[in-house]
């Protein structure tokens, strides 16, 4: 089946766009692969790999540090692309955006920094039951260095906030909140405008871990009127080792340094540093400039198909995949919230996630199995051993999750 995704501006059809990715068309195990594991790292358009290639072939040099040529066009290539983040989540000032390691580096900067610097002794912080392990090792780590208390807005069984609950958390003695956008293991779209705006009445700042958001989701920090917010460029068709913090100037304004070092200093002596203006007080060291230069490219590929389609397409696979997977006996799906992107965990009834992971890769078809970096939300909330989770991309197609049903129904043939 051939599905063309259109919205008003743009058309494009999923089999031609598969072209612009080089590595889904190769054997796996002797099969055709079938990349279902893109919560974990989506794939590149040659757009993104050709700019890594041209940026070392034609401008590498270093950054706001050499009058020579090259090294002022490292420099604009580096610097457009912070504007080209700041535009594609709207935020104010290209001066808010941080380039970062990924979204992990973005949490652990403001744990480090703000927290450090402003969490005290018996005060609490509020993240959800279902982080990731980033957005929560981080804010445990702080908390107990404090002395002051985590806690955890509880989730339904499907998988949803409870909302009522964590507004009567809300209080005083509550200082920070991070919570996730969109879940990872669970594919939960969160209310997170709704969470920032009862966290402000209280006058409470709110970080939003965005990782699993912006591939999917347009993302707008102003319209959230979010505090701080994070997001990986392996996650969003870009490279590894590259990500963003956004945070309000004031707050950053406030932060004392991540780490210290060349270019975030503006005066050193022997005796004292004078720290430089923002962003880069948060850069120390040589950045990752190839990184945030083919980010730029890999925002460009999103804007070119339009977030609306990619989100349009990913739900119709969800749905699909959903009823397909609902056919089959003993299949239980972990995380029904209403609200939903293109994830979907589960577990087949006596059989164990890393069999039916270890079949499905024989067969060509990749897919995460375990914890997906949120133990306690599988193990504790959920009681389970692990599940099987499947996730969405832009290049994904029906026929895929056809090869996926058939090789649920060799995985239960062959264990149950
Ligand atoms: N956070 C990544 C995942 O969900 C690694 O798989």
């Amino acid at each position: 089946m051939n599905i063309d995704i259109v919205n008003e501006n743009i058309s494009f059809d999923v089999y031609k766009l598969r072209k612009e990715f080089p590595l889904l068309d190769q054997q796996i195990n002797g099969c055709p692969l079938v990349y279902f594991d893109n919560a974990a790292t989506n794939q590149k358009p040659l757009s993104v790999i050709n700019s890594i290639r041209e940026y070392y072939e034609t401008i590498n040099s270093n950054v706001h540090r050499g009058i020579h040529t090259l090294s002022e066009r490292a420099t604009e290539a580096y610097e457009n692309s912070r504007e080209k983040v700041r535009e594609f989540i709207s935020a104010s000032g290209s001066n808010e955006i941080i380039f970062v390691r990924g979204t992990t580096e973005a949490v652990n900067l403001a744990a480090s920094t703000y927290g450090m610097q402003f969490i005290n002794e018996g005060d609490e912080i509020i993240v959800s039951a279902m982080e990731h392990h980033s957005n929560l090792v981080p804010w445990q780590n702080l908390t107990s260095r404090k002395k002051a208390l985590l806690k955890f807005i509880p989730i339904t069984d499907n998988g949803e906030l409870v909302m009522d609950e964590f507004k009567s958390m809300l209080n005083e003695k509550v200082k920070f909140i991070s919570v996730v956008y969109v879940s990872n293991t669970l594919g939960t779209i969160n209310p997170v405008k709704e969470i920032i705006s009862a966290a402000h009445s209280y006058n409470i700042p709110v970080f939003i871990d965005a990782a699993q958001a912006s591939p999917h989701i347009k993302i707008d920090v102003k319209e959230l009127d979010c505090d701080f917010l994070a997001f990986s460029g392996h996650k969003t068709y870009g490279p590894t080792g590259i990500g963003i913090l956004y945070a309000k100037e004031k707050y950053l304004d406030l932060m004392p340094p991540y780490q210290f070092g060349g270019e975030m200093i503006k005066n050193v002596s022997y005796e004292h540093t004078e720290y430089n203006n923002l962003p880069f007080k948060f850069e120390a060291g040589t950045p990752n400039i190839s990184g945030a230069v083919s980010l730029a490219s890999a925002i460009d590929f999103i804007n070119e198909k339009g977030l609306l389609n990619i989100a349009r397409h990913e739900s119709d696979l969800l749905k699909y995949a959903e009823n397909r997977m609902n056919e089959i006996e003993g299949m239980n799906i972990i995380g029904n919230a209403k609200n939903k992107t293109g994830v979907i965990s589960f577990i087949i009834n006596g059989i164990h996630p890393y069999d039916t992971g270890s079949i499905l890769d024989n067969l060509g078809i990749a897919v995460r199995t375990g914890f997906h970096c949120t133990q306690p939300l599988i193990e504790q909330r959920y009681n389970l051993p692990g599940t099987v989770r499947i996730s969405f991309a832009v290049y994904n197609t029906v026929e895929e999750i056809d090869r996926f049903i058939d090789g649920l129904h060799k995985v239960k043939k062959m264990l149950s």
